[in-house]
């Protein structure tokens, strides 16, 4: 995982591309989501330092928008879509399946950072709904127990890792 440290340099590469603007204020932050892969506490400080605007308005439109993450993804990251098809097909089962299997709720990413949990619009294979995605792999027609099959390989391998990192931490 990228250090704050080394997030401070990518912000600072970033707002070295723009002009001291408050027009400028959502294309840097979707920018700086983009290298990061979500918005650190400290990034929307220097944002907000660099258009020289209060903090609190910076937090008022990131959070304004769904598209904006304030905590980083999982290794596993996983999305259901919720589009019109995937709706009507039972998506909501799916997250509801998604979010007793993992412990977690949409939005939010495991303690371990192991798995993160999204909802997202239509993906354009509607033919295969509902659907879920995990990392790049779609998995067509879920049911709530495809859900619970689906996950196996991936609660493994973090449990292997897991317990390397245990057994090394001894
Ligand atoms: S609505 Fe889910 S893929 Fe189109």
């Amino acid at each position: 995982m990228i250090t704050e440290e080394q997030a401070s340099q990518v912000v600072a590469e970033i707002l070295g591309h723009y002009k001291k603007r408050k027009k400028n204020l959502i294309p840097l932050l979707q920018e700086v989501q983009t290298k990061l892969g979500y918005l650190p506490r400290k990034a929307l400080r220097e944002i907000a330092e660099f258009l020289d605007i209060p903090e609190i308005e910076v937090w008022g439109v990131a959070t304004f928008y769904n598209q904006f993450r304030f905590v980083p993804l999982g290794k596993y990251h996983t999305m259901v879509c919720m589009g019109t098809a995937c709706h009507l097909a039972g998506g909501r089962l799916i997250l509801e399946a998604l979010e007793r299997e993992l412990g977690i709720k949409v939005g939010e990413t495991a303690k371990d950072g192991s798995f993160s949990l999204e909802r997202v619009a239509c993906i354009g294979c509607c033919m295969l709904a509902p659907v879920m995605v995990i990392r790049d792999r779609i998995y067509p027609k879920m049911t709530p127990f495809k859900v619970e099959e689906a996950l196996i390989p991936y609660k493994q391998e973090v449990q292997n890792l897991n317990n390397i990192k245990k057994s090394k931490s001894k």
